[in-house]
């Protein structure tokens, strides 16, 4: 099997933009851990996020609403050992940038100063714009992100396609063209149609990363844990399965679990460490001696 192309000279943001303007689609993927962000690093991404996803991804809660900053700044941390190649961007938590521009340069100071990202994200238009301006003028590249924007998706009718109709599509229009104007490096159109997403195409200068937006956007991206089958249960429609890696662990560990039980693992010969006769038979001696045994306990229990 030939191995993927690869990118030796870390990403930066001007190598995306050249990436659009030479129709190069760009491949971005999330990674929440040290183990990922090593397998994603060697095949060749050009974009990890360390997403807010990893609330339901890796700490087990129900959705993205929870994660604190603490939390994801240790996932944040392990990523970037793991990385050298890729951009790194972290995304904002929920209640981490949206109450003043105030907190959210200093959220997003925390990130790099923290954790080394490159660049953070955060979710919707509107004011949120601001904030990414005021994250900009501030130092930090900003990657935006309209459609659905799972951190507020109860507001938006719970987690389904946005800009079905004319009026929501001019105003998911509007929400991109504003962080395209606030400086924005690049923007994640999430649950679009995609003949919406064709339409709006021409209108944007920077990069747009889709995650079920079609495919007229400059890249894709995909989270980890769904693109290799982690989890068993609902695949959102826009998620394409390229591993199992859940089925493969299960067959692994059961198999592990047999051999445990029928006494076949470890072997003797492959899995044990030996020690010279004369060094046991020392040993055993040692153990024989009756001064040894049951001589005085420190211990009153
Ligand atoms: O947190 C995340 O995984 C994301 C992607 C869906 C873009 O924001």
């Amino acid at each position: 099997m030939s191995s993927p192309p690869r990118e030796q000279r870390p990403i930066t943001l001007l190598k995306l933009a050249e990436k659009r303007a030479l129709g190069e689609p760009i491949v971005m993927v999330t990674a929440y851990d040290h183990p990922s962000a090593a397998i994603v690093e060697d095949a060749g991404v050009d974009v990890v996020l360390v997403g807010d996803s990893a609330a339901n991804n890796v700490l087990g809660y129900r959705d993205t609403v929870p994660i604190t900053m603490d939390e994801i700044l240790m996932l944040a941390r392990a990523v970037r050992r793991g990385l050298k190649t890729p951009l790194m961007v972290g995304d904002l938590p929920f209640g981490s940038y949206e109450a003043s521009n105030e907190q959210a340069i200093e959220t997003a100071h925390r990130f790099v100063k923290e954790a080394g990202v490159d660049a953070v994200k955060l979710e919707g238009g509107g004011q949120m714009a601001q904030r990414a301006r005021a994250i900009v003028e501030a130092g930090t590249p900003v990657m935006g992100h309209v459609g659905l924007t799972p951190q507020t998706a109860s507001a938006l009718g719970g987690f389904k396609a946005q800009g079905r109709t004319a009026e929501a599509a001019a105003k998911l229009t509007e929400e991109a063209l504003a962080l395209q104007a606030v400086g924005c490096f690049a923007i994640v159109f999430e649950a679009i149609p995609s003949a919406v997403t064709e339409a709006l195409m021409p209108k944007l200068e920077i990069p747009v990363i889709g995650i079920g937006a079609g495919p007229a956007t400059d890249g894709q991206v995909l989270v980890l844990h769904d693109l290799l089958g982690v989890y068993a249960g609902h695949k959102p429609k826009f998620v394409k399965r390229y591993a199992d890696i859940r089925g493969e662990s299960l067959k692994g560990l059961r198999a592990y679990a047999d051999d445990v039980r029928a006494g076949r693992f470890p072997n003797e010969e492959e899995h044990t460490y030996s020690i010279p006769p004369e060094e046991l038979e020392e040993f055993a001696r040692y153990l024989e001696d009756e001064a040894l045994v049951g001589t005085d306990t420190p211990w009153d229990w």
